[in-house]
């Protein structure tokens, strides 16, 4: 990796500022998703055990740089100091007198999590005084938080000229590695799986990715944009029309550069969709050439794409799962979403890497989180660093 890392510093008896990102899903007071805090611990760890002291900045939700008790991150510190196995220290203030005195009193060892960044207007502006405010909270600073990484912001980019040493946490490392590494140099055959809802969302990255892998599985409602270049009817399926031609091209350039660029041949058609309560009205399939009438849209992938997916997918040796193959919340939709998953985890020969936001959720829902080689925590910063943007967060810290 270009950037300095913690294993390139000295930690002993060090105050380390390290961002994670904690931007967690709350049920009641309660953390409902751990991924975020899971993939942070083994640089809060590393950092006690080379005599540091951790102080954790984080941001949850979008408060708008307004104080809101509905974004405090004081459960988040107590979900942490359960999993840390050790207290962690919650300070209601992020930046200012009294959190340089409560950081200033903690003992060598000992964990802090500060109150959520985004209470203060600076922060997403990258407010200079909000930065010198966190770089006078230690001795170091350490990004690790991956997820916020495409945000310049006074936590995540802006404290870094300030605070020096400015190096990567474990977990940026390992985002890097997974997402950038493994998928430049991939081992053949390079099987990228995306689904989602819109084309002109993922057609940066589908033509990223058109240079690197030998097949794209295309799924979710964005291949009712594709069908719709393809002459094909969509009924009522959420399409863009608008870029038809964005989607043509794509195939084109997957035709000359020789990668398999499969579509659906089926879907699972529904007359009507109740989000309120999370349930279907009738349920048809496309038929025989791949066409669904008016009045109807397709909610995922039919057997017979499961099947031909499948397929790919088990002779594979690189796997890059980015999005559902169909509107998976709803239980009637997900088996699509959930046999590519079981397909993916089912290929122990292959790495394989879920490339953040929906993508987690669904591989974790059907129980497959544990079988895949990598699961990114970031949503919106995979997708940027996947389309080839750099991700300010990175770019702030200190090259090796
Ligand atoms: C995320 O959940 O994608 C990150 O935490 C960034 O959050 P944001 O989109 O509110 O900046």
């Amino acid at each position: 990796m270009a950037k300095k890392t913690i294993q390139d510093i000295d930690l002993n008896g060090k105050r380390a500022v390290i961002r994670v990102d904690f931007n967690v899903p709350l049920h009641d007071g309660k953390v409902t998703d751990k991924t975020r805090i899971l993939g942070a611990l083994p640089t809060i760890n590393h950092v006690i055990e080379q005599g540091g002291t951790a102080v954790l900045l984080s941001h949850l939700g979008r408060p708008k740089g307004e104080a809101n008790p509905r974004f405090s991150l004081a459960p988040v510190a107590e979900a942490l100091a359960a999993e840390l196995e050790q207290p962690v220290v919650f300070v209601p203030e992020s930046a200012g007198s009294r959190a340089e005195k409560a950081v200033s009193e903690l003992s060598a060892g000992s964990v802090s999590l500060l109150e959520n960044v985004r209470f203060h207007p600076g922060e997403e502006k990258n407010d200079p005084e909000l930065a010198q405010s966190f770089a006078r909270l230690g001795d170091i600073y350490i990004n690790d938080a991956f997820g916020t990484a495409h945000r310049a912001h006074a936590s995540t980019a802006g404290v870094a000229q300030y605070l020096k040493p400015a190096v990567a946490g474990l977990l940026i490392q390992r985002e890097l590695e997974y997402l950038g590494e493994k998928t430049e140099n991939a081992e053949s055959p390079f099987v990228v799986i995306l689904g989602g809802a819109k084309v002109s969302d993922k057609i940066t990255v589908i033509d990223r990715l058109l240079e690197k892998a030998d097949t794209i599985l295309i799924g979710g409602a964005m291949a009712y944009t594709f069908a719709l270049a393809n002459g094909k009817t969509v009924g009522d399926s959420l399409s863009e029309p608008d870029f038809v031609d964005t989607a043509r091209s794509a195939m084109k350039k997957a035709e000359e550069k020789g990668v398999k660029f499969l579509l659906p041949v089926d879907n699972m058609i529904v007359d009507s969709l109740d989000f309120d309560n999370m349930s279907v009205g009738n349920v048809g399939s496309t038929d025989e050439n791949g066409n669904i009438p008016d009045g109807w849209e397709g909610v995922d992938i039919g057997p017979e794409t499961m099947e031909l997916y499948a397929k790919e997918l088990a002779e594979a040796r690189t796997i890059l799962m980015n999005g559902p193959m169909g509107i998976f919340e709803i239980e009637s939709c997900s088996k699509g979403t959930f046999a590519i998953a079981e397909a993916v985890a089912k290929n122990q020969e292959a790495i394989s890497i879920i490339g953040g936001g929906d993508s987690v959720k669904a591989i974790n829902q059907a129980g497959f989180g544990g079988d895949v080689s990598f699961i990114s925590t970031g949503g919106g910063a995979s997708l940027e660093f996947l389309e080839g943007k750099a991700l300010p967060g990175v770019e702030a810290l200190e090259d090796k």
